[in-house]
């Protein structure tokens, strides 16, 4: 059967990432979390002394983007694939507050898009590949067939995020939180380069009202549609 791409793109802690995982082992898919990329790129940064009270000094992390391995490795117990910075696992690190504070700096970067873009169009092996991020159907897989863009309300999403870094320990408040989803979410749609726009042709989901249960019911409908079609040698636009 031919395998597709599947493109999630959409504002932080909308919960992509679980149903694109979901998708994923279901369907025996590669799953690839794009924005993983971007913050181990910012830990990076963070600690080479490169952020500073939120500035980040751009040249001293452009030049040293040679020195910069990133590497997904399938972690059998979890059912996925865990980023390595420099052979280190910081799945862990990667996820607290002081990273989500910074990322988005790192991310408007013209000169780290183009890099992480063009690495992870080489993890795309015709197809067989679910990626989450900002810019997969947009700027990574245009291509692909299957484009959903996943949105909630900005308190839903601060607060799944919250109870995620409390259970994790984390020493935040909810209104930290919440003032990190809304800040990210400007910067994310009003950066110059490739800027969170829904693709022409996503689906959108907005998951403010919907159970995981029934994103993946649907989701899995189209992604049967769309095999279905290819199966038969039509296109579904
Ligand atoms: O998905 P996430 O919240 O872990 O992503 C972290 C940040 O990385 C997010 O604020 C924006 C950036 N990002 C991006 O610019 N492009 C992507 N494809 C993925 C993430």
């Amino acid at each position: 059967m031919r395998r597709i791409t599947i493109a999630i793109d959409g504002y932080s802690s909308t919960g992509k990432s679980t149903i694109a995982k979901q998708i994923a082992k279901e369907l025996g898919y590669v799953y690839v979390d794009s924005g993983a990329m971007y913050r181990a790129v910012t830990l990076y940064a963070l600690r080479s002394n490169y952020i500073k009270d939120k500035q980040l000094d751009v040249d001293d992390l452009i030049s040293d983007l040679n020195k910069i391995n990133l590497k997904f490795i399938f972690n059998k117990n979890l059912g996925y694939a865990e980023i390595y910075l420099n052979g280190v696992n910081v799945e862990r690190d990667i996820r607290t507050m002081e990273v989500s504070e910074n990322v988005s700096r790192v991310s408007e970067t013209p000169e780290i898009r183009r890099q992480l873009v063009h690495e992870q169009q080489k993890m795309n092996k015709q197809g067989g590949i679910v990626m989450d991020g900002r810019d997969i159907g947009t700027v990574v897989f245009p291509q692909a067939e299957l484009k959903l863009f996943m949105t909630a309300s900005s308190e839903i999403r601060a607060r799944r995020r919250f109870q995620e870094l409390i259970e994790q320990d984390q020493n935040v408040t909810y209104d930290d939180v919440l003032n990190n989803v809304l800040e990210r979410d400007y910067i994310d749609s009003n950066r110059n380069d490739s800027p969170l726009i829904q693709a022409k042709d996503a689906v959108i989901f907005d998951n403010s009202t919907l159970t995981l249960e029934q994103q993946y019911k649907k989701i899995m409908d189209l992604v049967k549609a769309k095999l279905g079609s290819q199966n038969a040698g039509d296109k579904i636009d």
